[in-house]
């Protein structure tokens, strides 16, 4: 399958693009050779890999670490990598940061959360020197404190209003992509088709151009049951912890 560059992704509005996470070496050596479009190195990673209890806690050189594993393993798929909590507080900063992470990791694109008006600024910046930028409004788990924990995004009239705008000024600013996380199933639909630019659904319903899950939770790979809108396609911490007991019964008879 050939690689996909932003002009590709452009291209795919309306044609259900797929993107799944993915934070080490092997995963991404797997996914490589895959029909899947985009590889997300989320600051999930702080969540299910090395078990933060929010992503805040995630550092820029994790992201580096992980970013740059992955980019190894999958140099034939357009991979993002988030800018972690705090990294891009002012544009400034963000700048700085945001060239470190491009270049340590190799990926090909970045994602922040949020569409303020510094944000969108360095958004702009970014996509004028050359680094293209992927969106991320809804639930953004990096403000949850300010949200106040994790819920559906515009159920209200006020809500949606906000969404909506953020959309276009992300669009506006110059965002590739957007993802829309655990928005009100009608609104993604109307935000979807109010952009030029591809959306990227989790939790939103089926309406959005294309859908991102957490590789972990489709696979559950760990001990806690996934999110409801990710029905697990398979239980590979059941299948390993067989796996392991049978061996270690081998062993001791
Ligand atoms: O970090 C992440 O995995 C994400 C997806 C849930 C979109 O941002």
């Amino acid at each position: 399958m050939k690689k996909l560059n932003v002009r590709d992704i452009a291209k795919r509005k309306g044609e259900n693009l797929q993107m799944l996470t993915c934070y080490d070496f092997q995963t991404a050596e797997l996914l490589n050779e895959t029909e899947l479009d985009l590889i997300l190195v989320g600051d999930s990673v702080g969540n299910v890999i090395l078990g933060y209890e929010t992503t805040v806690e995630v550092s820029l050189e994790e992201m580096m670490v992980f970013g740059a594993a992955v980019k190894r393993g999958a140099p034939d798929k357009f991979v993002i990598v988030d800018l972690p909590f705090g990294t891009y507080a002012t544009v400034e900063a963000g700048l700085e940061n945001s060239i470190k992470l491009f270049q340590k990791t190799k990926c090909e694109a970045l994602k922040l959360e949020g569409a303020y008006p510094h944000e969108c600024e360095l958004i702009t910046r970014l996509t004028q020197i050359g680094i293209p930028v992927m969106g991320h409004i809804g639930l953004t788990p990096q403000s949850v404190h300010q949200q106040g924990g994790y819920y559906l995004h515009g159920k209200s009239e006020s809500e949606a209003e906000r969404l909506k705008r953020e959309a276009l000024a992300l669009e506006k600013a110059g965002c590739f992509s957007i993802v829309l996380e655990f928005v009100e199933e009608t609104l993604s639909e109307e935000i979807t088709k109010s952009l030029k630019i591809p959306t990227i659904g989790i939790g939103s319903g089926q309406k959005t151009d294309g859908q991102v899950l957490v590789i972990n939770d489709l696979l559950k790979m760990g001990k806690k049951m996934p999110p409801k809108f990710c029905p697990p396609i398979a239980d590979i911490y059941e299948i390993r912890k067989k796996h392991i007991e049978d061996y270690l019964k081998g062993r001791k008879s």
